[in-house]
């Protein structure tokens, strides 16, 4: 399934433009918004135990990559979903939790096994007994993969500033099932 597909760590910083090539394709950017995506994921990138993984052709090209750290409630997201959180009984989540910030696979490189290869791989480097993250509150790919790998609903119809769509928050024990 991941054949001539490598899944490595990446140097995200050094890669960003690729990056966010993939994500534009993958979950619509215009050119504003990837301008301001640059600079949230070179400011996350600085922050203790940021990481990321890539798939890579075997052409050298970047068809997908993830990225996350150790989650930390004084940053903006946590912040943002704490309330809601708390309100379902489910703040205890982020402390001790691996944040998935990005997971992207470019759009003729999915349904691979590409996306769950990239998540798996990026937690099981993980020291925290669990895994959170957001997604579009919606029956999509991505939420049906996340279900598969053992994530949960914590909260739902989280709203962010200037996200026009509700989100799902997700938590999952780690290692991820597979
Ligand atoms: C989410 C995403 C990263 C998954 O990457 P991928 O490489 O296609 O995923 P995989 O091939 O590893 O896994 C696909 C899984 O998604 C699920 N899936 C696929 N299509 C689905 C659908 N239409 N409905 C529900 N679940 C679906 C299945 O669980 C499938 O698992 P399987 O291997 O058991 O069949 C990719 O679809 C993507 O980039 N989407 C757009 C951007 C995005 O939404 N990113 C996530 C932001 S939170």
């Amino acid at each position: 399934m991941l054949r001539d597909i490598v899944i490595s760590t990446l140097d995200l910083p050094s890669h960003v433009d690729e990056a966010l090539t993939v994500q534009a394709l993958a979950f619509g950017l215009g050119p504003d918004e990837i301008a301001v995506r640059r600079q949230i994921v070179l400011r996350h990138m600085a922050y203790p135990g940021a990481r990321a993984y890539g798939a890579t052709t075997a052409d050298g090209v970047l068809v997908g990559f993830v990225y996350g750290m150790p989650n930390n409630r004084a940053h903006w997201w946590s912040t943002v979903v704490e309330p809601y959180l708390r309100a379902e009984g489910n703040a205890a989540w982020l402390d001790g939790s691996f944040v998935i910030t990005e997971l992207h696979v470019h759009p003729r490189y999915q349904n691979r096994g590409i996306g769950r290869a990239l998540i798996t791989t990026i937690t099981d480097t993980a020291t925290e007994p669990r895994s959170i993250l957001s997604a579009i509150d919606t029956d999509s790919p991505a939420r049906g993969l996340y279900h598969s790998l053992g994530y949960q609903d914590l909260a739902r119809r989280v709203l962010f500033p200037s996200a026009p769509k509700p989100y799902a928050v997700m938590g999952a024990p780690l290692p991820l099932r597979r």
